[in-house]
């Protein structure tokens, strides 16, 4: 979207568990407290976007909005003072198998387009697979962030991901900005601190300053349908998502130099 409409940016990253919802829920919310105007897309069909927000996700969404045309605003929900939320609906899961070509890539693209007023971020959250929804997110996403979790298989799964997009894209004419965001860190440890080292060395300036340190309130909150913001507003995991949602404003990445 850009320049005339909002930032559109979206979570994505075909594996699944690495904290794309978790991520999501807390910048959109982050994001929200500080003033700007949020809308955010719950385009997994598990709709825990949604349920984290203590909403339903098979209240009628998203999938109305890419099978027939309905205007986002009209499936939009109140999720949080400045955040409102587009659940998934219970036919999104069919939109992944869906024919018809190309131009069904940029539905999305279309309905964020038709918002107004325009918000000042919209915020996708992804299904784990790279089919037509994610493919949807692609072509409506100005900066795509990558959460990948301190482990040793993350850097090879990460940049597979990365290859791809770059392919995708250029076959598509387009372009994003990708970062990644470092989940469930861990400084006390070795690996974690090698991993971010080595994350630094393949991918120069685009992993984002703060490392989200792991923390089990992140992972407790969504059981209360709670942000981390209202379950546990002193602990590590809401200070390192204000962090980070500051980071995304003001694209801020960790020097491209090896660590330590
Ligand atoms: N920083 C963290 N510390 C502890 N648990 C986390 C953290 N980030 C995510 N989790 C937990 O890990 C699991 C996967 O996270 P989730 O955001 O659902 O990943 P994804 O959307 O990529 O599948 C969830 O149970 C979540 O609560
Ligand atoms: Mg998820």
């Amino acid at each position: 979207m850009s320049a005339a409409g909002p930032r559109v940016v979206s979570f994505l990253n075909q594996k699944g568990g690495v904290g794309k919802t978790t991520s999501a829920v807390s910048v959109a919310h982050a994001w929200a407290r500080s003033g700007r105007q949020v809308v955010g897309i719950d385009l997994d069909p598990q709709g825990h976007f949604a349920a984290s927000l203590g909403l339903e996700g098979l209240d009628p969404g998203l999938d109305d909005v890419l099978f027939d045309g309905v205007p986002l605003a009209e499936r939009l929900q109140s999720g949080r003072e400045n955040l409102r939320l587009v659940p998934p609906g219970p036919r999104l899961p069919e939109v992944e198998q869906m024919s018809g070509g190309r131009e069904r890539g940029w539905r999305l693209q279309q309905a964020i387009g038709g918002l107004e007023p325009f918000p000042d971020f919209v915020v996708v959250d992804c299904p784990p697979s790279s089919g037509l929804l994610a493919m949807n997110a692609l072509l409506a996403t100005d900066e795509i962030i990558m959460p990948v979790s301190c482990d040793y298989l993350a850097l090879e799964g990460l940049a597979g991901l990365m290859r791809t997009l770059m392919r995708v894209e250029r076959g598509l004419n387009i372009f994003t900005h990708k970062y990644v965001l470092v989940t469930r860190y861990n400084g006390q440890r070795r690996l974690p601190r090698e991993v971010l080292g080595k994350l630094r060395e393949y991918f120069p300036g685009q992993v984002l300053q703060t490392p989200i340190r792991d923390n089990v309130a992140l992972a407790e909150a969504p059981g209360f349908g709670q942000t981390i913001f209202e379950y546990r507003p002193e602990s590590n995991g809401a200070q390192d998502y204000i962090a980070v949602a500051g980071d995304i404003e003001a694209y801020r990445v960790l020097e491209p130099a090896a660590a330590e």
